[in-house]
């Protein structure tokens, strides 16, 4: 059996999914966000410690101003919603991505979340919004040469264990990534903490993606032969 700390979801396929319903890329995102909050309370129900959710990358900037907008006003009511009702589940939400893009109003909506779930010692949910892995890792590098320059570290004690606590929240290697849609690429997300993370891609768009398909994925990663560069002990 592997161990499993940290899970990544790239939540994908929402536009694909009401188009082939005839209804609007607006409609499929709605209807993600009513999945996604499902799944995280099934999720916090398992033995997982860390959830991060790709949920916008710094690069979906590039989409059409009138999907961005939808999704950053979706985005700021729902958490106003998940605040009171994770609250109380003992879930803790953190979020890493950079904040000088985006609007005051998510931004209170993300600093509230954070402080009203901070003391809560369950699942952390970390949210990926205006979040690239490249980005992540330029941002760690700054502050580390800050700490240089201002004889915080010494360089010569920079090493890998040092180099990821300058990361956004400093949270454990990814031991699974799930990313829906079909699509079989990472996309920018978490390349550092990727490194040794196994990888599955299912078909299935993310409104349709259940709890019941999640733990499947889950019990086929507990049987994969992780080597971490080694061999296998058997
Ligand atoms: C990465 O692919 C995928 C993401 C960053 C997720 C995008 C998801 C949304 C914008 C909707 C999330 C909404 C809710 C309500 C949960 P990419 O599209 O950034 O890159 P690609 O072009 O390589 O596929």
């Amino acid at each position: 059996m592997n161990e499993l700390k940290h899970v990544g979801i790239i939540v994908d396929g929402n536009g694909r999914w009401a188009t082939k319903r005839n209804k609007s890329r607006s409609e499929g995102h709605l209807e993600g966000s009513k999945n996604l909050e499902k799944l995280i309370l099934n999720i916090s129900e398992s033995n997982i410690k860390v959830l991060s959710l790709y949920v916008f990358s710094t690069e979906n900037f590039k989409r059409d101003k009138n999907e961005v907008d939808y999704l950053m006003n979706l985005f700021t009511k729902w958490f106003k919603i998940i605040n009171k009702k994770y609250k109380n589940k003992n879930i803790k939400i953190l979020f890493s991505g950079r904040k000088e893009n985006l609007d005051k109003k998510i931004i209170k909506e993300i600093e509230s979340l954070e402080h009203e779930t901070n003391d809560n010692t369950g699942l952390i949910v970390n949210f990926c919004l205006n979040y690239g892995g490249r980005a992540e890792i330029v941002d760690a590098t700054k502050k580390i040469c800050s700490d240089v320059i201002n004889d915080k570290i010494n360089i010569n004690n920079l090493d890998e264990k040092i180099f990821g606590e300058y990361l956004y929240n400093n949270l454990p290697d990814l031991d699974l990534l799930i990313r829906t849609s079909g699509e079989q690429r990472i996309s920018n997300f978490m390349l550092w903490q990727l490194s040794y993370a196994e990888l599955f891609f299912t078909n299935t768009l993310f409104p349709d993606f259940t709890y019941e398909e999640f733990a499947n994925i889950v019990n086929s990663y507990m049987k994969r032969d992780r080597r971490f560069g080694g061999t296998n002990k058997n």
